[in-house]
């Protein structure tokens, strides 16, 4: 399944998780990320939110889990942040040991680095399977992907397909 970190319609980040899915095959589905801001008293007087329950049930259901976020002033946006923090409310802990791999784009150079390793830290309180494939990073990705969505770079998409491959044979090792 696929979480992206943006919510934008014209987003490079559920582009680039376009391109991931296509490459690694099968079913796939996006979890939505317009969740309520965690607020202790809407979970104490209404308990978890259905969004919320909706994305974890994906999420559980899921072979893999490929996130991609987008840099926000060097780190993950707060959109996922805040999704990771509601997912974190439930039981079973979903992500525990459930094979994901992480990537980032962004308009910057470094194509969102530091997000993806602040990602990858945001990650790390669930104690998923990180895939251990190539770090897939997109830089510039407002001009990454064509008019259909496919990211425009080949060396790119060897590597996201390289990342996609290691994923699978992971998940279903
Ligand atoms: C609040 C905000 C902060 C940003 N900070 C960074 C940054 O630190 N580094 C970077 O490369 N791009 C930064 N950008 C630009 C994003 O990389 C760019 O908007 C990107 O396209 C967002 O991903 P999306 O296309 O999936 O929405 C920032 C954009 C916003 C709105």
């Amino acid at each position: 399944m696929c979480i992206s970190g943006s919510l934008r319609r014209g987003s490079s980040n559920t582009a680039l998780l376009r391109e991931a899915a296509r490459l690694y095959g099968g079913d796939h589905r996006f979890a939505d990320l317009r969740l309520p801001l965690y607020d202790g008293d809407l979970e104490g007087a209404s308990g978890l939110p259905e969004d919320v329950l909706r994305v974890t049930r994906q999420i559980e259901a899921a072979e893999a889990v490929v996130v991609s976020t987008p840099e926000y002033n060097k780190m993950l946006s707060g959109v996922l942040k805040n999704a990771l923090d509601w997912i974190s409310r439930t039981k079973p802990f979903v992500l525990q040991d459930k094979p994901v791999a992480i990537l980032a784009a962004a308009a910057g150079q470094s194509g969102g680095a530091r997000a993806r390793y602040s990602l990858m830290m945001a990650l790390a309180a669930f104690r998923p399977r990180f895939s251990t494939g190539p770090e897939v990073l997109i830089a510039g990705s407002g001009a990454a992907f064509d008019a259909e969505g496919r990211l425009s770079d080949p060396r790119s998409v060897a590597v996201l397909g390289q990342a996609m491959d290691r994923l699978r044979s992971e998940a279903t090792a």
